[in-house]
């Protein structure tokens, strides 16, 4: 089957509007500039799912849910990219060349086949001759050959094409390989993606290979893992590794741990702690809470003992909490992860650990930043944990974990109650009036507004102010990672037919989370009177805000240099230092007011 080309793509979206598309399925009404109507995707009595015209693009302010055109029809029709360019296709007469339904299933099929030749392949390598050395290497990690076996581990050797020639002589069909994820494609030709990586086969609920977590063996690439990319049958939002085989035990411990690491998995699997999966290192998602609480309701996180791990860890159980999970957190120590620990010091001693195990709000308490000596950091985290409690649906829980902050950080309960019903009437008044919406995040900082500010500003399609900020901006000034994405395409489109391009930057984003993020900033508008002025306040603020945070940070540490009685002469010019910086950086916006 031929792959669509994209200038068919980009003509039936030039030629299609979302209006009429989406008219057809969902009553809208016209409020200003935009449409609304009830939302086909949740249920809801008042509407909160809106279409922008002006930009081919929809957002539901009560589930979140966006895009553009062809998301909808994906998601309405529950079809793939394929099916849902063809049917836009026939609306406007261009023949969309597309696989018979028959051969749908086949597709399916064909794609879960090649994982299995796949998996029998990397297997077979790494009881070969060539397989020695990552024979040995896994033994020095602890592994023992029954776990190697029970998770199928393999071995993608470095050749360039070896998995390519296996199947070259199946008779897969062309369209199968490309979207197996398996390969990558260059002008010399296809190749495989995994090369000289230990193969880790990624099950799904059923227990089929879908995907792939392959791991770097000479620490010569940059990735020291890579994983399939999101093909029709790999979801990475909904697949925790492990489960299929583990959810027996589970089911019979009536329990879970979760860890980050596919090592993690396996070693504590072979330590006997089988109630075990991992997340692959990527955040917890909704749809990974949902797969959990088929199975139990009592989860553990076992998380790597260092910052980011434990952020991470603070990240997942506010998830699981408004899943209506209540995690327990197992304290790694500092430093180790679940796999190297248990492999020093034995299944015991994790067990005690799980056994002494601590609340979520005990340790989001812990391991704050904040300098709880201080009554505004309290009051900070505080609001911080209020902001994620507002969404558990258990009000029981709620109330619950109300008392619990009011005991452990000695606030008065009526200050939080308070804080917590103007939260939720906020969040309730953004989902009844469609106001526009800010995510919470945005809302945090001047640094987050004016990584925000500047793309509702290159959105807008006011070509001075495009062509300024191109001019002027430093896209590794952006924190987050889908601001920064969506500043660079911005930046590239072209004004003259800029409307039907924004919309397709959408499918630009793989995940689906990042993309309705994406379709929920494209639908914030700016009326600002003066752009380029905002323009400037915004690039000044994202150079001065690391300059800023750093002279805070140096004050701290000159205080208790000064406590100490040392030498702070040189903190002390650092900070001089900064501070010229940020003098420089106001002549700037003055000189650039001047352009
Ligand atoms: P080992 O060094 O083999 O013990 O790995 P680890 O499991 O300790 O890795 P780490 O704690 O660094 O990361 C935890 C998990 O995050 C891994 O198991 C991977 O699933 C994922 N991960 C780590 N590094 C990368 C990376 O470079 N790219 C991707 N896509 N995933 C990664
Ligand atoms: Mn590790």
């Amino acid at each position: 089957m031929a792959r669509i080309s994209p200038d068919i793509i980009d003509r039936i979206r030039d030629s299609t509007d979302i209006l009429d598309v989406v008219s057809e399925y969902v009553e809208l009404r016209r409020r200003g500039k935009n449409y609304f109507g009830l939302c086909p995707f949740h249920t809801e009595k008042t509407p909160s799912f809106s279409v922008a015209p002006d930009k081919q693009i929809f957002h539901c302010f009560g589930c979140g849910r966006g895009g553009n055109v062809i998301t909808f029809l994906m998601e309405y029709e529950k079809v793939e990219f394929v099916e849902a360019i063809q049917n836009l296709g026939k609306r406007i007469g261009i023949e969309v060349e597309f696989s018979k339904d028959d051969k749908k299933k086949e597709f399916f099929t064909q794609l879960y086949d090649l994982h299995t030749v796949a998996v029998k392949l990397y297997k077979e390598n790494l009881q070969s001759k060539t397989g020695g050395k990552v024979r040995n290497y896994l033994k020095k990690r602890g592994l023992s050959e029954e776990t190697i076996d029970r998770f199928n581990l393999g071995y993608a050797t470095s050749s360039w094409d070896q998995l390519f020639s296996v199947i070259a002589s199946k008779d897969i069909p062309d369209d199968v390989v490309q979207k197996s994820g398996l390969f990558s494609k260059s002008d010399k030709g296809v190749f495989d993606r995994f090369r000289d990586r230990i193969m880790f086969p990624i099950k799904n609920r059923g227990g089929r290979v879908v995907a792939f977590g392959g791991r770097d063996l000479g620490g010569t690439s940059d990735a020291k893992y890579l994983n399939s990319p999101e093909t029709p049958i790999y979801n990475k939002s909904e697949i925790l590794y492990g489960l299929s085989v583990t959810k027996d035990a589970i089911r019979k411990e009536k329990s879970l741990v979760v860890v980050e690491g596919y090592m993690d998995l396996l070693q504590l699997y072979q330590h006997g702690i089988l109630n075990v999966v991992a997340t692959s290192g990527t955040a917890l998602t909704e749809k990974q809470v949902n797969e959990i609480r088929k199975v139990t309701n009592v989860v553990y996180l076992a998380y790597d003992g260092d910052v980011p791990g434990r952020k991470a860890t603070i990240r997942a159980g506010y998830n699981l909490l408004k899943g209506g999970l209540t995690p327990e957190i197992i304290e790694i120590p500092e430093g180790l992860d679940p796999d190297s620990w248990i492999k020093n010091k034995g299944t015991k001693e994790f067990t005690k650990a799980k056994d002494r195990s601590i609340g979520l709000i005990d340790f989001h308490i812990k391991f704050t930043e904040l300098d709880l000596s201080k009554p505004v950091d309290r009051s900070q985290l505080a609001r911080e944990i209020i902001d994620e409690i507002v969404n558990v649906k258990d009000k029981i829980v709620q109330q619950f974990t109300l008392k619990q902050i009011t005991e452990l950080l000695s606030v008065d309960e009526n200050t939080l109650v308070g804080m917590l019903s103007r939260k939720s009437r906020w969040i309730n008044k953004r989902r009844g009036d469609q106001i526009q919406v800010v995510d919470d995040w945005a809302l945090n900082t001047s640094f987050e507004k004016a990584q925000r500010e500047l793309i509702c500003l290159l959105v807008s399609n006011d070509s001075d102010t495009i062509s300024f900020i191109k001019k002027h901006v430093d896209f590794d000034h952006f924190t987050h990672p889908v601001m920064k994405t969506l500043a660079e395409r911005l930046i590239q489109l072209d004004s003259d037919n800029f409307t039907s391009h924004l919309s397709g930057v959408l499918d630009q984003f793989e995940d689906k989370s990042e993309r309705e993020l994406a379709a929920r900033l494209f639908f914030e508008t700016t009326t600002q009177r003066n752009p380029k002025q905002v323009a400037i306040d915004c690039l000044i603020t994202l150079e001065q805000t690391p300059i800023k945070q750093s002279i805070s940070e140096h004050r701290i540490i000159l205080r208790e240099m000064e406590k100490k009685g040392e030498d702070t002469s040189n903190t002390l010019s650092e900070v001089v230092t900064l501070q010229k910086a940020l003098k420089t950086l106001e002549q700037k916006r003055v000189q650039m007011l001047n352009l």
